[in-house]
């Protein structure tokens, strides 16, 4: 009953990686001032620890959202459960993000923030399963590629258990 869990990508490795794109994303927006959209639920701890290392001034905000008939075929629309509290009119926007897979749910979030007018429109995701794609999604920053299989920790889950370890697992049988 018990599910046996591998690790993937430790946590040194996993906070190493996401030093590296903090300091990218420093360096990209220098002397600007950046808006941060964290992803509920999965991209919560990546956003958490990934902003605590920009060195640019952030404006942190959270956004959750589903497209509808998830797990099956998408209706090309997008639900969004919890809106944002900023206006990001203007303003420099990254979106944090766990994983892409199909790319479904964020092919439309993007479209959603777009026609809200930002200066600038970035996706950062700490994992990319491109292997699965679906939709075409411009991955601007990405911690790490990954093959085609079901991960957990550092804010992802199985069955909503395991996003709070701190490393990048693999459930392997039940
Ligand atoms: P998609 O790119 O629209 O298919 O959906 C991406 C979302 O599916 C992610 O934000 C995760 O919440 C979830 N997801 C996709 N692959 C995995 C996985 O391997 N483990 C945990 N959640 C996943």
């Amino acid at each position: 009953m018990k599910e046996q869990i591998q690790v993937m990508i430790s946590e040194e490795e996993v906070n190493a990686r996401i030093s590296e794109i903090a300091a990218q994303i420093s360096e990209d927006f220098k002397g600007e001032e950046i808006l941060v959209i964290g992803i509920l639920r999965g991209g919560v701890y990546f956003c958490t620890e990934l902003t605590k290392k920009i060195t640019v001034p952030v404006i942190l905000d959270f956004m959750e959202a589903s497209s509808y008939g998830a797990g099956t075929e998408s209706s090309g629309q997008v639900h969004i459960t919890k809106d944002l509290i900023e206006d990001i009119a203007g303003k420099h926007v990254i979106v944090v993000e766990d994983i892409v897979d199909t790319g479904r749910t964020l092919r439309l979030l993007l479209e959603n923030l777009k026609a809200r007018g930002p200066k600038s429109l970035k996706l950062c995701t700490l994992l990319d399963k491109p292997q699965r794609r679906v939709v075409e999604v411009q991955v601007d920053y990405n911690g790490f590629v990954i093959p085609n299989k079901f991960v957990i920790g550092y804010g992802m889950d199985y069955a909503q258990k395991y996003r709070n370890l701190p490393y990048i697992g693999v459930v392997e049988g039940e």
